[in-house]
C-alpha cells in the first residue's frame, strides 16, 4: 500500500458557531448564527430578529469550547492530531463588524487556543468565515449583498493575520463558498437575513442577489490572499468548497451533459475564480441561465487575478445522481437535493455514503488545478449511545476507514494530498438542523437537544482507532 506523505496533516475540524459557545462572553457581539433556534430533520430551525426567551439557541453554549479549550486540545493531542481546523468568530473580534479596532479580549482568546495547539505540536488551520457574520453588519448591509461588507471583512481578516501569522500557517478565507449558489445554503453562506424571521428553509433570495453576494466574497477573499502573500509569505492561503460529486443517472447522453453542467456550476465555478483568478469560460452561459447580470467594478477582475490561493480544499460527504431518470429529490443533503443511487447506502439523515466518490473528487480537482488539495471535512453524522460509559461507534470507524482508503488510492493515483480533517471531531451542533444528537466526533460531549448535559467529554471507540491511524500515518486502518 502507498503511504501518505510525511507531514500529512491528520486531524479534525470545527466551526466557532457550532462549537465554541460563549456567545456574549468578553465583549463578543451577536452573530447571525446566535439568532438561529434549534430544529430537527423534519422541522427547520428558525432565524429570528430578536432573542426569544421561550426558544432555544444552540450556538449560545454549543459544546462550550470557550471554557473547555485546554481539555479539548489536550484530547486532540492525545489522539496525535497534527492539525486542528477551527474558525474564528468574526463577532468576537469585531462585535458589530463595523468597529475600527478589534476587541482585545477576543484576540486573546484565540492566542490562548493557538498557544495550546502549538504546545501539542498541532498546526491550526483557520477558517476566517464559517457561515457567520456579526448580526449588526448583516442587518445593515443585508449580508454580502452590499459591497461595503468587503471592506469590513478585509479589516477583520487583516487584523487576525497581523495578530496570528506566526502561530497559524494555514488559512481558508471562506467555508464552502459555493453554497452561496445553492438555494438551501444561501442564507448561511451569504448572511442575507435582513427583515426575515421564520423557518430558514423558507427564506429565498433571488439568484441575482446570490451571485452578486458571491462576487463580493470573491473580491474579499482575493484581497485577503493578496495581503497575506505580500506581508506574510510564510502563510499558505486556501479556498474551500462543498464538493458535490454528481453522477449521470444513466448513460443517456442527456444525463451525461446534465452531470457535466452540475459539476461546472456547483464545483468549478468558484474554484476557477479562486484558483485560476478568473471567471470560467462557461460563466456567461451560467449567468444567462439564471438571469444574472453581475455588477463588477473596475479593478475587481485584477484583484481576482492577484489573489489566487496556494492550496484548495473541500468538504466531502456524499454524491448525488442527476439527469432525467431516478426518484426526484430523494436524497436530502444539508445543502442540495439529488436522486437516489441504487448502489449506495445513506446515513440516518439521508446522506448517500460514497467513499469512492472521494477518490473521484480528489482526482477531478487535482487534474483541473494541479495545486495541493486537502479534505477539510468528511464524516458520519449518527446517533451515538453511551453503553457502560463507552460509545461503540463502529459505524463511524467503518465510514472513516473506507474514506481514508480511497484517499490513499487517490494519493497512489498521483494526487498531491496535504491532509484530512474529519468533521466535528468533538461533538458539536449540526449546521443544518441545530441538533446535538447528530454526532460526528471521536469525542462525545454530554450535551443534548434540549440544552441539558454536563458537557463532560468521553472518548469514543473511534478515538482509539483514529489514534492508531494517525500514529501509523494511515497504515493501520
Ligand atoms: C458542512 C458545513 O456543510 O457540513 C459544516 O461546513 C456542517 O458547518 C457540516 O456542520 C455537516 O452538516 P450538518 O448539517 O450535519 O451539521
Amino acid at each position: 500500500m502507498y503511504m501518505f506523505k510525511e507531514g500529512f496533516l491528520w486531524g479534525g475540524a470545527t466551526a466557532a458557531n457550532q462549537f465554541e459557545g460563549g456567545w456574549n462572553a468578553d465583549g463578543k457581539g451577536v452573530s447571525i448564527s446566535d439568532m438561529c433556534t434549534n430544529g430537527s430533520r423534519d422541522e427547520a430551525k428558525w432565524f429570528t430578529q430578536a432573542i426569544h426567551a421561550d426558544r432555544l439557541y444552540p450556538s449560545h453554549e454549543a459544546s462550550d469550547f470557550y471554557h473547555h479549550y485546554k481539555e479539548d486540545i489536550a484530547l486532540l493531542g492525545e489522539m496525535g492530531y497534527k492539525c486542528f481546523r477551527l474558525s474564528i468568530a468574526w463577532s468576537r473580534i469585531f462585535p458589530t463588524g463595523m468597529e475600527e479596532t478589534p476587541n482585545e479580549a477576543g484576540l486573546q482568546f484565540y492566542d490562548r487556543v493557538f498557544d495550546e495547539c502549538i504546545r501539542y505540536g498541532i498546526e491550526p488551520l483557520v477558517t476566517i468565515s464559517h457561515y457567520e457574520m456579526p448580526f449588526e453588519l448583516a442587518r445593515k448591509n443585508n449580508g454580502w449583498l452590499s459591497r461595503e461588507t468587503i471592506g469590513c471583512y478585509v479589516r477583520y481578516a487583516e487584523a487576525i493575520l497581523d495578530r496570528y501569522h506566526d502561530k497559524v500557517k494555514y488559512w481558508i478565507t471562506f467555508n464552502e463558498i459555493n453554497c452561496a449558489q445553492m438555494l438551501m445554503g444561501d442564507i448561511v453562506a451569504t448572511s442575507m437575513i435582513r427583515d426575515f424571521e421564520g423557518p430558514i428553509d423558507t427564506i429565498r433570495r433571488t439568484e441575482q442577489d446570490r451571485y452578486q453576494a458571491l462576487h463580493h466574497q470573491f473580491v474579499a477573499s482575493a484581497r485577503t490572499v493578496k495581503y497575506a502573500h505580500e506581508n506574510y509569505p510564510e502563510c499558505k492561503m486556501g479556498n474551500m468548497t462543498a464538493f458535490l460529486a454528481a453522477y449521470p443517472g444513466t448513460c443517456n447522453p442527456t444525463d451525461i451533459l446534465t452531470a457535466q453542467r452540475f459539476m461546472q456550476d456547483d464545483n468549478w465555478y468558484c474554484n476557477d475564480v479562486q484558483i485560476k483568478g478568473e471567471y470560467p469560460y462557461f460563466a456567461e452561459r451560467l449567468w444567462k441561465e439564471h438571469q444574472v447580470s453581475l455588477s463588477i467594478e473596475d479593478g475587481d477582475l485584477n484583484i481576482l487575478k492577484e489573489g489566487t490561493v496556494d492550496f484548495t480544499s473541500f468538504s466531502y460527504y456524499m454524491s448525488v445522481c442527476v439527469g432525467e431518470s431516478g426518484e426526484e429529490n430523494s436524497i436530502g443533503g444539508n445543502l442540495t437535493n439529488g436522486k437516489k443511487n441504487p448502489y449506495l447506502k445513506a446515513s440516518d439523515w439521508g446522506w448517500q455514503i460514497d467513499p469512492e466518490g472521494l477518490r473521484y473528487a480528489l482526482n477531478e480537482t487535482y487534474d483541473r488545478y494541479r495545486i495541493p488539495v486537502m479534505v477539510v471535512e468528511n464524516g458520519l453524522g449518527a446517533f451515538d449511545e453511551i453503553v457502560d460509559g463507552r460509545v461503540h461507534d463502529i459505524y463511524r470507524i467503518d465510514y472513516m476507514r473506507e474514506h481514508i482508503r480511497q484517499m490513499e488510492l487517490a494519493t497512489e493515483d498521483g494526487v498531491d494530498l496535504m491532509g484530512y480533517t474529519c468533521w466535528g471531531c468533538i461533538d458539536l451542533v449540526s449546521a443544518t438542523t441545530g441538533e446535538m444528537r447528530k454526532r460526528y466526533g471521536q469525542i462525545f460531549v454530554d450535551k443534548y437537544d434540549d440544552g441539558t448535559g454536563s458537557l463532560e467529554r468521553i472518548r469514543k471507540d473511534s478515538f482509539y482507532w483514529y489514534q492508531k491511524v494517525i500514529c501509523s500515518n494511515g497504515k493501520e486502518l
